[in-house]
């Protein structure tokens, strides 16, 4: 019931626009209706570390509702709030958690936040926020995959858990976009497919095509990346990668991407463009920019990377699966340009054998960028990354820095799987700085591994490197690190890569001795190299800050590594042993 005089409703009707064209749908640019009817809608919104997640869910009962987080769609073990707003004008509003199909119970933590709880004649509309992680055992974490959202309502305050009115659905909370389409007339579509390729009867496979771009009357923006899979095939496609290619290539081509010559024609088209995995659904643009496309500073060859996976050996599958990209002929603002960062990709970059997390770090120092571009530093808008490993990669981490400080993530995946590489968004937009650093991170695993893993091509050699969507383009490519190669021989005592190799291959490798390899790596001076897209290049001195653990990691705690330090005697990891000894004194010495 509710009485709103001439002056109020005007009031209200103030606060409803401010809050549609203001506050509101910046914090929360994302929304899904969770049912077919409309009766249960959500927005929601995140800040840009992905630390903290609003939501705000409006369903047309003036009675109780409920919104939770399942691991199956149904009741059990899933994460739920419950609020809502009794006939006497109070509210109500809890933290529960659901064992078995009773009646939700509340959580000794209580991890949500009420911001506002509002009834009208038109239902019940509740805002709440929460910790991504909030490492209670009652919750659950929001991943940056799919999740089953779950909701229930009641005609009235009493919370009873039987009736119909509920439902469940998937929704990727952290991985949506805001979409804006241009008009009908405008639009038009280029191909990113496989054509009836026979798929073989292999668990895992990387079928490789490079495409041509046909020639556009002009310049056209790609506002949306539309995931084609063969229907039927759904099993089958595990996830799809488009490169830009460089001069060099120059004919289309088409073959496995691992394996065989045409394996370093692939690889040198190595600069991501977008990146979709299993369960994603379309990739949009911002409103404001659009991938390039037809113009001379635009690439003429693109690679499409196709993963199958053929888990049940499946013989005489064909498919012609890939990515459409949507254009427009209605320009937007801006051009949204790709800087590759990270570690570079050299066979001096070298991860020891039965690791059970080996870091590895990349730096990117925009004050670099100066002595390649002229004017004003640029200001890039980050709005997504995409996150990239071969398979010994378990986690990458991107940390922004300004004055020295970490300010946040430019993306994270601490559960990495090259399997599921696909492009991110941050949810909002982060404005990257002149004179800020950027930092990626690479957590590897090589237990199952006897020798060394060099930086490389090859799915079993590695690389650490983070792509980062941004605009307006500039004519940045790259911005990335190596240790210096001099400082490391010297540090490690060895002459140059392959005695390194050679050392690492013999020697057996305990956490200590990888612990402390990877203190050293981290300490050496970096040997930064910035280049544009039309060669030009520059390179830097630079070293490595400390990283803040994200929150997901805080919650448990996790051993330290290195307690106890020595060098027992292995048969052949001798000389490694003493050379990293004398390291760890050198760099003492420089304390
Ligand atoms: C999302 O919100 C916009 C603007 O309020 C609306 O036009 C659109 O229909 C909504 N979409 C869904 C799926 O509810
Ligand atoms: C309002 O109603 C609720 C539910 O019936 C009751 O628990 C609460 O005590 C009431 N509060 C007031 C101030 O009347
Ligand atoms: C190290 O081992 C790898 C894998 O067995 C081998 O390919 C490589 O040649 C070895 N390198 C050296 C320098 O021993
Ligand atoms: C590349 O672009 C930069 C910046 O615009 C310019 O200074 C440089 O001369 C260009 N180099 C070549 C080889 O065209
Ligand atoms: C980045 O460059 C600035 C300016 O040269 C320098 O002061 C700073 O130490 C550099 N940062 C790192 C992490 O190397
Ligand atoms: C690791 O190996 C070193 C010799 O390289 C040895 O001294 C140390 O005891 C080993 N540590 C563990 C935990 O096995």
């Amino acid at each position: 019931m509710m009485f709103v005089s001439g002056l109020c409703s005007a009031l209200l009707l103030y606060t409803g626009l401010a809050s549609v064209l203001g506050q509101d749908l910046g914090d929360m640019p994302f929304n899904e209706s969770l049912d077919l009817a409309g009766t249960v809608s959500l927005r929601w919104g995140f800040d840009s570390k992905q630390e903290t997640i609003t939501f705000q869910l409006a369903c047309k009962t003036s009675g109780w509702v409920g919104f939770g987080l399942s691991p199956s769609g149904e009741m059990d073990g899933s994460d739920i709030v419950i609020g809502g707003v009794n006939p006497n004008g109070t509210t109500y509003f809890t933290d529960r958690h659901a064992v078995g199909d009773q009646l939700p119970l509340v959580d000794g933590s209580q991890d949500y936040t009420l911001l506002s709880l509002k009834e009208d004649a038109t239902g019940t509309t509740m805002k709440f926020s929460r910790k991504v992680q909030t490492c209670d055992k009652d919750d659950m974490e929001i991943s940056t995959s799919a999740m089953k959202l779950i909701y229930a309502y009641g005609a009235d305050d009493s919370i009873a858990y039987h009736n119909n009115a509920r439902g469940t659905k998937s929704v990727n909370l952290l991985q949506s976009t805001q979409r804006s389409t241009p008009s009908q007339d405008t639009v038009g579509q280029l191909e990113m497919m496989v054509n009836s390729f026979a798929v073989p009867e292999r668990e895992t496979y990387y079928h490789c095509r490079i495409i041509k771009s046909p020639n556009f009357p002009g310049k056209r923006h790609v506002y949306r990346i539309e995931p084609k899979i063969q229907s039927g095939n759904v099993d089958l496609v595990h996830h799809m990668l488009v490169y830009a290619c460089p001069a060099s290539v120059s004919v289309e081509l088409e073959g496995e991407c691992y394996s065989g010559q045409s394996m370093y024609v692939f690889s040198s088209c190595q600069q991501v463009v977008i990146g979709w995995a299993v369960g994603g659904q379309d990739i949009w643009m911002p409103p404001n920019a659009g991938i390039s496309i037809g113009t001379s500073d635009d690439p003429v060859f693109y690679r499409l990377e196709m993963h199958y996976s053929n888990s049940k050996l499946s013989k005489g599958r064909v498919d012609s699966s890939g990515l459409v990209f949507h254009y427009t002929s209605e320009l937007r603002a801006n051009d949204v340009g790709m800087l590759e960062m990270g570690l570079i990709v050299d066979p001096s970059y070298v991860i020891p054998p039965n690791a059970k997390d080996f870091k590895t770090y990349g730096l990117c120092n925009t004050s670099t960028f100066s002595q390649v571009l002229s004017g004003d530093p640029p200001v890039l808008n980050v709005f997504a990354s995409l996150l990239h490993t071969h398979l010994a990669g378990r986690g990458v981490r991107v940390g922004h820095y300004r004055n020295g400080e970490q300010i946040g993530f430019l993306g994270k995946n601490e559960h990495y799987d090259f399997n599921l590489q696909e492009t991110m968004f941050l949810g909002s937009l982060v404005q990257v700085k002149g004179g800020d650093e950027i930092l990626v991170e690479c957590t590897y695993n090589t237990e199952s591994r006897k020798t060394a893993t060099q930086g490389g091509l090859g799915t079993t050699n590695e690389m650490c490197l983070a792509f980062l969507l941004y605009y307006p383009r500039t004519k940045l490519a790259s911005c990335w690190s190596l240790p210096e190669p001099t400082a490391m021989s010297a540090a490690l005592g060895v002459k140059g890569t392959s005695e390194l190799v050679a050392l690492m291959n013999s020697s057996v490798w305990n956490d200590t001795a990888v612990g402390r390899f990877e203190r050293t790596v981290r300490s050496l001076p970096q040997l930064m190299a910035v280049s544009l897209s039309n060669g030009t290049r520059t390179v830097g001195l630079g070293f490595i800050r400390e990283f803040k653990s994200s929150p997901a990691t805080a919650c448990t705690t996790l051993p330290l590594r290195g307690a106890g330090e020595s060098c027992a005697p292995v048969t052949a990891g001798l000389g490694l042993c003493i050379a990293l000894l004398t390291s760890l004194i050198s760099l003492t010495g420089t304390l």
